[in-house]
């Protein structure tokens, strides 16, 4: 039988917000992946590794892992249904044969012992109860002198591009969805080394990387896309059809002067935290 810790997170993720993301696959993909090349920096990927992607999502950074350890292997992990069978989906239909998927809570998931070479994970290792157990489930999975690195969202700046384009709801977003309860437990770099320390890895470092957060091809299709994400949707829902459609013509326009011929880009920042098991 499947250990499940995190119940919270397993109904989030298995429930409407995990079928938009498995749907949405494509768009998340690219406004996540201007993080991909300073993640599989820290990771350092070898031909013949076994890596561990963890919260692997619909398994684009499984895919690329599994494209670097080309005559080894990499395992996706995720506690939901919808994302697991999409990622399955896409890594057959681009024929990547040495990348599998595991539906499970990585927090007590019975990982194989000293198994991997390396573990990553592009914001999937938030939502965890206990994050100090979560680790220390993660670092025995991994061989003596095996590598994590990760990456998780740091508390947007108030300055930055996304408060300034998404100011005029980030005002009506009061309550965190199900999906999003977790989302900034990693926010602190100093909690980070905590936990990290707390759960036996050695070595650990937290570094801010900027990069490009891509919204969509043009400003319609970026307003379209926030406007059906979890969070957003949970928290106008009740609201006032003229207050959403003011706030979505105050996004388009802001969202207009970052359009470039390789989407709306906007700059963001994330955590990158890289640790050896000793
Ligand atoms: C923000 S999404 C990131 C997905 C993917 N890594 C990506 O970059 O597209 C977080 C992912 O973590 C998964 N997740 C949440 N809690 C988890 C847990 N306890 N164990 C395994 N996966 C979990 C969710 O199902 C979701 O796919």
């Amino acid at each position: 039988m499947r250990r499940i810790a995190n119940t919270q997170q397993a109904e989030a993720w298995n429930g409407p917000e995990g079928v938009h993301w498995a749907d949405n696959a494509d768009s998340f993909d690219m406004l996540n992946s201007g993080f991909n090349d300073a993640l599989f920096e820290a990771a350092a990927i070898g031909a013949h590794d076994r890596v561990l992607d963890v919260g692997c999502g619909t398994g684009q950074t499984t895919r690329l892992a599994a494209r670097r350890a080309a005559s080894g292997q990499a395992v996706g992990l995720d506690i939901s249904a919808p994302m697991v069978e999409r990622a399955r989906a896409v890594t057959a239909a681009e024929g990547i044969a040495n990348a599998v998927f595991e539906q499970g809570d990585a927090q007590v998931h019975p990982f194989p012992s000293g198994h991997y070479d390396v573990a990553v994970s592009r914001g999937g290792v938030m939502f965890f109860t206990d994050h100090t157990v979560a680790f220390t489930n993660i670092g025995r999975a991994l061989r003596p002198g095996g590598r994590l690195a990760f990456i998780c969202p740091q508390m947007p700046s108030p300055d930055g591009d996304s408060a300034r384009v998404f100011a005029p709801v980030n005002a009506l977003l009061a309550q965190p969805s199900p999906a999003q309860r977790g989302m900034m437990s990693l926010s602190d770099p100093a909690r980070v080394r905590e936990v990290l320390t707390a759960a036996g890895f050695a070595g650990v470092t937290v570094t801010s990387v900027e990069g490009p957060v891509n919204w969509g091809r043009n400003a319609d299709e970026a307003v379209d896309f926030y406007f059906t994400m979890g969070p957003v949707r949970h928290n106008l829902e009740k609201k006032p059809e003229e207050t959403v459609r003011e706030a979505r013509d105050r996004v388009r326009a802001a969202l207009r002067p970052y359009e470039t011929p390789d989407g709306v880009r906007l700059r963001g920042a994330v955590w990158l935290a890289a640790a050896t098991r000793p």
